[in-house]
């Protein structure tokens, strides 16, 4: 059973400057909760009991965000907040624990989940790049059919999505005899990262969300340093499939890209109509923009 998260989260944001200068890019709010909670939320959906941030000591906040709050919960008791009271103490299920580690020099995510090598131990765990916001309609989410798979195929979970031909320089791209039908799994040939336009395998990209067996942890710490001068997650997932079943599972839902501007403002538009008590004044905002 997967009950363990990696997410990386020390990254400083170059992509959302101004805003990420003193804040984490994590904790830029969509809708009303910080874009984190998403994340955090979509493992615990899963059924990920532990997540593992890899973090920065310019991060702390997004460490607060997932811890009690003494102060501020007496004070919305003292005052008779309790639907506020309820909201910020049920942030999380009482099961799921939030644990760091940190990431002491930016050497690449291959780097960064190698910091949760003690951390994970034996177990496969689960990798979840907190920039990627994926909104799933079904029940059961993407991330929670990966693990399934995993349980039965004991092969790694590479989630994909295709992206425009011109794109996948921007990407890890993965090589597949043919496309899987969405919310289905196929086996890897192979995976690449950032491949420029015109050599890429295919258009299927690397979305962010991957199951790992344990084993990867050994590999990642003997994968020299690839694209960018960083040791590339992706660069000891192609190591691994030359041993071991790898398969690329491509998702159902749709994915918003918060690490830049536009795929942030698109998220805040599509989390925003959706929401329970904004939704439809949002809506209507919107409407009135159009006119
Ligand atoms: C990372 C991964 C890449 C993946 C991407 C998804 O790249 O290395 O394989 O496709 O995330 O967002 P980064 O965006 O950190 O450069």
């Amino acid at each position: 059973m997967i009950k363990k998260a990696i997410l990386p989260v020390a990254g400083l944001g170059t992509r959302f400057l101004p805003a990420s200068k003193s804040i984490p890019k994590e904790m830029v709010t969509v809708v009303d909760r910080p874009a984190i909670e998403y994340v955090v939320k979509e493992a615990v959906a899963a059924g990920i009991e532990q997540i593992i941030l890899v973090t920065h000591s310019s991060k702390a906040s997004i460490e607060n965000y997932f811890d009690r709050h003494f102060e501020l919960e007496t004070t919305l008791e003292n005052k008779k907040k309790y639907d506020l009271l309820k909201e910020i103490t049920e942030i999380l299920p009482k099961n799921v624990s939030v644990v760091s580690v940190r990431q002491p020099q930016p050497l690449g995510l291959g780097h960064a989940v190698l910091c949760a090598k003690d951390i994970v131990g034996h177990e496969a765990f689960a990798v979840l790049l907190p920039d990627v916001l994926v909104k799933d309609t079904d029940e059961k989410n993407d991330l929670s059919l990966m693990i399934q798979r995993f349980e039965v195929s004991h092969a790694a979970q590479i989630m994909v999505e295709a992206v425009p031909e011109h794109l996948v320089d921007q990407y890890g791209i993965v090589d597949v005899a043919q496309s899987p039908n969405e919310g289905e799994s196929i086996v890897m040939q192979g995976i690449v990262e950032k491949p420029a336009v015109g050599t890429a395998p295919s258009n299927l990209s690397v979305v962010g969300r991957y199951v790992l067996p344990a084993e990867i942890m050994q590999l990642l710490e003997n994968t020299p340093k690839g694209a960018g001068n960083e040791i590339q997650l992706t660069d000891a997932i192609a190591t691994l499939q030359n041993r071991a079943k790898v398969e690329a599972y491509r998702m159902k839902g749709q994915t918003f890209d918060c690490g830049s501007k536009i795929g942030y403002l698109k998220a805040v538009l599509h989390y925003g109509i959706e929401h329970p008590k904004l939704g439809e004044e949002f809506k209507q905002l919107i409407q009135e923009l159009k006119l």
